[in-house]
């Protein structure tokens, strides 16, 4: 693909700096570009009150439970940096805790009794974490108000179409947010925390538990991951078979909002947005002022969706309503000739009302729903971004299992992923866009070509056109993980762009998270699951000793002497 869809042109910004060469990206320490330095914040098991140690990694003990639900957790993922007035040097840094594997966080493959369990909980969700930067670099301001741990266990509210149903029935009591992977946030100042691969931490205790077609369409299963929630001795909500939690399924898959600055008010699951795997959520203001969020659903052969508030944004909140309540929820159809469809899922189609009773059914099953109305299946849609230009991408991480080829997804098997960008007609709200590829990771794996890449995963488009590319998989010529920079504004095709390595993570891990502060002069990044959780591959961010527990770490990049980043 080397069509460029967009045509308005802004400006470029530029990209000088001199790339981490191939040769020095790998290790159990990270590298960066010569031009650049790096901080390391917020590892997991920092305190955000005083009166309880840091955890720093001794491999003979772990946390108590009570003391991580007031720490930073683990498995660093999307995050947002929310300023205080504008500032560039202090506000809310809303972080993601993915996921941390037993082995990792526990230090051993199952949990042994209840407290190991809530342990394990406790490590999950999100933290709100008030940091403040001064002239010994940016830190923790320990016991400030703002400071938040949410967990699997903290209570939580719903809205929109599926509240109020018997799909969830009973709310009151519900607890809780999971594998909290990208995010995104709103204009009106929260933060969206996407809840990806929540199947997982559900299981069948008794044997007792038979899927519906619903469940097994969303992976559910009867050992899920590994983790053992279902084996607590009283708390039986991530048991399947458990007749006390009938609903407890459909409480998890769903875009959850948290306003940073109301450290009282719990997080709200936005179910016009749709159950399914959520990766990241990218929203832009669309015509008419009305919210439109772009949405992947990361499994192999999943969908593409989009939401589009009802009506003006700020009318909406003027009368007390959310633009993310009520709205149209759409998937995408990508045709052979560069156009596409969004399909719109609503109960008044025909082929949706004869399979469900209400439009309550079609979001918590959206999967199912998008399934009859013909969507294009994807090889794994990770995040999105919409550049200045107006036009959005998509990163597509890879699918190994792809057999049959489509139009956006031409690769088979897809060993190493490609990015897709598509513009809509009518400012982000029609049905129809155009689309082409925009990178093939394979095609920058020649010999002797620097710019190698495989599995994008995070993906920034910032308002210089700068796209920032963070992987997440098996990188070729021994690299580890890394973030890339190149223009979205040059021409030619995925051979010809000019992509500059910025960073490269440490053995094992994932670089994932993207923000900055608003002069784009701090950028903040995480590395996920370093080392794989294994001392013997990397201890970061101790330096190499073999023994020390690797800790997921925010890192902080700055460019030397100033400037912003990606420059
Ligand atoms: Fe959690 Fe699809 O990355
Ligand atoms: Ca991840
Ligand atoms: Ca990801
Ligand atoms: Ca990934």
């Amino acid at each position: 693909g080397s069509r460029n869809v967009g045509e308005t042109r802004l400006r470029k910004g530029r990209i000088n700096f001199s790339p981490v060469p191939v040769s020095e990206g790998s290790g159990p320490m990270p590298s960066i570009s010569s031009d650049y330095e790096y901080q390391v914040l917020i590892p997991w098991g920092t305190p955000l009150q005083s009166g309880i140690a840091e955890y720093t990694g001794d491999p003979n003990t772990r946390p108590s439970a009570a003391d991580q639900e007031r720490m930073v957790g683990v498995g660093h993922d999307g995050m947002h940096f929310f300023p205080f007035d504008g500032k560039n040097k202090e506000g809310i840094l809303a972080i993601n805790h993915e996921f941390g594997r037993n082995s990792h966080v526990l230090g051993k493959s199952a949990p042994e009794d209840d407290e190991d369990i809530r342990l394990s909980q406790a490590a999950h969700g999100v933290a709100m974490v008030h940091i403040r930067r001064s002239m010994q670099g940016w830190k923790v301001v320990v016991d400030s108000p703002y400071n938040r741990r949410i967990t699997p266990n903290t209570p939580v509210l719903f809205s929109g179409p599926a509240r109020g149903t018997p799909l969830l029935a009973p709310e009151s009591g519900a607890k809780g947010t999971v594998n909290n992977c990208s995010s995104g946030f709103t204009p009106w100042g929260t933060y969206l925390t996407c809840e990806e691969n929540f199947n997982g931490y559900f299981g069948d205790s008794q044997g007792s538990w038979t899927p519906t077609e619903e469940q097994e369409r969303y992976g559910f299963s009867p050992e899920g991951f590994g983790y053992g929630w279902e084996t607590h001795t009283t708390d039986r909500r991530f048991d399947l078979g458990s007749a006390e939690h009938p609903n407890e399924d459909n409480r998890f898959g769903w875009v959850v909002e948290i306003d940073p600055m109301a450290p009282d008010q719990p997080p709200v699951k936005r179910t016009a947005l749709g159950r399914f795997k959520h990766e990241g959520v990218a929203i832009v203001e669309g015509k008419d002022g009305r919210i439109v969020a772009y949405m992947g659903d990361d499994q192999r052969f999943d969908y593409i969706y989009k939401f589009v508030s009802a009506r003006n944004w700020q009318e909406m909140r003027a009368e007390g309503l959310s633009p993310l309540d009520q709205g149209r929820l759409y998937v995408a159809r990508f045709n052979e000739d560069g156009t596409g469809e969004w399909l719109w899922l609503t109960i008044n189609d025909p082929v949706l009302a004869a399979r469900f009773n209400s439009q309550a059914e079609v979001l918590t099953y959206a999967r199912v729903a998008a399934d009859l109305l013909g969507a294009t299946p994807m090889d794994r849609p990770e995040w999105t971004t919409v550049a200045p230009n107006g036009d959005v991408y998509c990163t597509l991480t890879n699918n190994s299992r792809r057999e049959e080829p489509n139009p956006a997804n031409p690769l088979t098997p897809n060993e190493d992923g490609h990015i897709i960008r598509w513009r809509d007609k009518g400012q982000h709200v029609g049905k129809r866009f155009t689309w082409d590829i925009f990178s093939i990771a394979q095609d920058t794996h020649a010999e002797g070509d620097e710019r190698t890449f495989s599995d994008p995963d995070g993906l920034w488009v910032d308002p210089g056109g700068r796209m920032f590319i963070q992987t997440d998989g098996g990188q070729m010529k021994g690299l580890n993980n890394q973030m890339l920079v190149c223009s979205v504004y040059d021409e030619g095709g995925s051979q010809n762009l000019d992509i500059k390595r910025l960073f490269t993570g440490v053995t094992g891990d994932e670089i994932t998270g993207l923000t900055t502060t608003p002069d784009r002069r701090t950028m903040f990044i995480n590395t996920q699951h370093p080392g794989n959780g294994d001392p013997l591959a990397s201890n970061f961010p101790a330096e190499p000793d073999g023994v020390t527990i690797p800790r997921d770490s925010t890192i902080v990049i700055t460019r030397k002497g100033g400037g912003v980043v990606g420059s």
